[in-house]
């Protein structure tokens, strides 16, 4: 009855009433070992025995049963929970490699080509290395015109900014490192000021070169070569426009060749700035322990969102930063 009992069973529950209703505290079996107790001797001898034997034999079958129904569970929920890995993936929303990221992906690899490495500052940047060190001193207007985030006083007492620019890159890579350098630093900038073309946080790239024997002409050829590469266009026409930068002597805008009236880049009579640059001023290598009579450098910044703008035909800043996922499909690219 026990073992038909067993077969039957389809499922622990079953199985575990089987079990308890043999072998437990009021089980049939455990019943018919009690009654052994009123037995004579020689009748509990062959008795004993035989009940002994039979407990073995159904305490193997439950056990063997029960192992067989925990088996076929066990392959029901592989069946049931199973993932069908060749079912295509639902075509849902998709974003893309934000047109930032993918303007310092195409920077970077330009650069890199030319033999720059890539340098990195803190956002949050000491007053020293944002301003002082790059010969902007206290009172200049240049620290009222970057709108600067400052930052509480520490207790190391030194002040600190929310970098305005990523030029203290400069400082930190001359103090750091032994001429010739040759780095680009891409990262976000901060100033306090907001409307369709200015946004508190954006990014910068900085470029640096040291060596000996470094002129303008290095600096000329080297971000010509950078923007036609990046805009694409062998012709694009590039304008050095004299200026002024506290940390470069003599110091340039860097415009390029675009129609004002069809916004196309290379083509048409007006010009567009697209970068800042000069000659590492020589106090600026002096601030950083080297010899302005050996080591002569040039240095270059641009805007990356500015970069991004023009050649993807983007045309409000501000869309940068408003994670629209219809935005990010349109102008990002595919990951
Ligand atoms: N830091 C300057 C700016 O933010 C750009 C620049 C960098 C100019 C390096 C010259 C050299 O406008």
């Amino acid at each position: 009855e026990c073992l038909d009992a067993l077969a039957a069973a389809s499922g622990h529950r079953q199985w575990d009433e089987i079990r308890v209703s043999v072998l437990g505290k009021s089980g049939r079996l455990t019943g018919l070992l009690k009654q052994l107790g009123r037995m004579d001797a020689s009748e509990r001898k062959l008795r004993g025995a035989q009940l002994n034997r039979l407990r073995d034999e159904l305490t193997r079958a439950i056990e063997a049963r029960g192992d067989e129904l925990e088996a076929a569970a066990l392959d029901a929920r592989l069946i049931a929970e199973c993932v069908d890995i060749s079912v295509p993936v639902p075509t849902g929303r998709r974003g893309g490699i934000h047109p930032v990221s993918q303007a310092v992906e195409e920077i970077t690899a330009i650069f890199g080509a030319m033999g720059f490495a890539i340098a990195e500052g803190p956002d949050i940047e000491t007053d020293w290395h944002n301003f002082s060190a790059l010969n902007t001193p206290e009172h200049h207007s240049a620290r009222t015109d970057h709108d600067t985030f400052y930052l509480p006083a520490e207790a190391d007492g030194r002040n600190r900014v929310l970098r305005t620019q990523t030029s203290g890159v400069q400082i930190r890579t001359m103090l750091g490192n032994e001429p010739p350098i040759r780095i680009i630093a891409p990262g976000r900038t901060y100033r306090a000021d907001h409307d369709a073309t200015h946004s508190p946080m954006f990014h910068q790239c900085e470029g640096l070169v040291v060596d000996r024997n470094i002129t303008l002409g290095h600096l000329k050829g080297c971000l010509i070569e950078f923007l036609r590469v990046f805009f694409g266009k062998p012709a694009l026409p590039v304008r050095f426009r004299a200026s002024y930068f506290p940390f470069t002597e003599p110091s340039m805008e860097v415009d390029i060749g675009w129609s004002r009236k069809t916004g196309e880049i290379g083509g048409g009579e007006d010009w567009l700035e697209v970068l800042g640059a000069g000659m590492v001023h020589p106090r600026v290598l002096a601030n950083c322990g080297l010899d302005p009579e050996e080591w002569q450098g040039f240095a270059f910044g641009m805007g990356i969102e500015r970069l991004s703008m023009l050649k993807n035909g983007i045309p409000d800043l501000r869309s940068f930063y408003e994670s629209d996922v219809r935005w990010l499909q349109h102008y990002g690219t595919d990951p």
